[in-house]
């Protein structure tokens, strides 16, 4: 009987999904003469049993394509949306699809939430493997990930695209730049655009420094200056203000009320967190100069995918095909110095790649002078 491999997509798409199912089912299907059964919309398809069978034809031309044609979703397998708005465990119907479908294996692409539910997946007994996709790069033991290249390439582009009306009209431009909990995007394409200030989640910055910074370039005849923030970049009296809130919580209340607290705190903090707009409007108080704000947000996302990417969905796809034939299941398949490698899942699940302060990034990032508000 001929043998079957599950695919699919979840979490947040990128460019680089699509050529990676193309690299994937064209060495399964050439090289092993396997099936490739798709999942649709990424766990959801797995959970309620949406499956296409992907045919040799589905893949041309899919090379260039951004997105994902089997679509994607962030549903969780353990915490499942159900219509009345409360969620269950649907861990029981993901394996019953994956054995009615008598799988192989199921190949996983995606980000943070998707090696969670895959690792879960494995624990559970089934052939699971990982291809790594996050357009901010947070993923542990991988150079890189599907997206990633794409994405620095269209924030480099828009930083590029900011400097000639900054300096037109002498302003202060920040530019919001997705990464929730890493900056690595930020980060670079801060330094291959050339902004002035990076700021990210790994520094709390203060804008007194920033600010700073930006009064030093005006009085040296530099009348502009263009700024990098990542989506969840924070404050230092911020930070320190919720760290002290909460120990201060801890220490004078408990049980319910606590919890009511606590769970009070994160909210305003997600809010707060990633406040472009504070952040204008502190800089404008700081130095006197107009800011504006280009938020890139989901153009990150979209589009075709760099040369880069496809090369890397290319090899990520089909490098696969050696798992598979050696049965070696429960593994990411990483990037590490050029090489694709296996990595462990239970390695990889719910940690997240943050930048090290010592990075050859950052310190080459501040010896030409860019500030981070530290
Ligand atoms: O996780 C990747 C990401 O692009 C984040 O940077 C961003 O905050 C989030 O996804 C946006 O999610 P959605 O597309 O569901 O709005």
């Amino acid at each position: 009987m001929t043998k079957t491999i599950g695919i699919l997509t979840a979490g947040s798409d990128s460019p680089g999904l699509n050529a990676t199912i193309r690299g994937l089912g064209k060495a399964v299907m050439g090289t092993l003469g396997m099936k490739l059964l798709g999942f649709v919309d990424g766990f959801q398809g797995l959970v309620e049993n949406k499956t296409v069978e992907i045919m040799g034809a589905d893949l041309s031309g899919i090379l260039t394509d951004g997105g994902t044609f089997l679509g994607t979703s962030r549903d969780s397998i353990q915490k499942y949306p159900l219509n009345d708005g409360s969620v269950a465990d649907r861990t029981d119907q993901a394996i019953e699809t994956y054995q009615k479908h008598k799988l192989d294996a199921l190949v996983c692409l995606g980000g943070h939430e998707t090696q969670i539910a895959a690792n879960h997946l494995n624990q559970k007994g089934l052939n699971i493997i990982c291809i790594p996709k996050s357009i901010t790069n947070n993923i542990p033991h991988t150079d890189t990930s599907v997206g990633f290249d794409t994405a620095l390439g269209v924030a480099t582009e828009a930083i590029d695209r900011l400097h000639s009306t900054a300096h037109s009209h002498h302003r202060i431009m920040i530019v919001e730049i997705m990464g929730r909990h890493a900056g690595w995007l930020t980060l670079g394409a801060g330094i291959s655009g050339g902004a002035d200030a990076i700021l990210i989640p790994e520094i709390a910055y203060d804008p007194k420094i920033v600010a700073q910074a930006i009064n030093d370039r005006r009085n040296s005849g530099k009348r502009f200056s263009i700024i990098a923030v990542s989506e969840n970049a924070m404050s230092l009296d911020y930070v320190e203000f919720f760290e002290h809130s909460r120990k201060m919580n801890e220490r004078l209340r408990s049980g319910d009320e606590q919890t009511k607290i606590a769970q009070e705190l994160s909210r305003i903090e997600n809010q707060i967190q990633g406040n472009t707009l504070l952040l204008a409007d502190r800089l404008h108080t700081f130095t006197g100069l107009d800011t504006r704000i280009t938020i890139l947000g989901h153009l990150l996302r979209g589009g075709a995918p760099s040369a880069a990417d496809r090369l890397l969905a290319t090899q990520f796809g089909t490098a696969c095909v050696e798992l598979l034939q050696k049965k070696q299941y429960g593994v990411m398949i990483a990037m590490q110095g050029g090489k694709t490698l296996p990595v462990p899942l239970e390695q990889v699940a719910g940690k997240i790649k943050q930048i090290p302060l010592d990075h050859p990034w950052v310190i080459g990032a501040k010896r030409v002078g860019t500030v981070f508000g530290d």
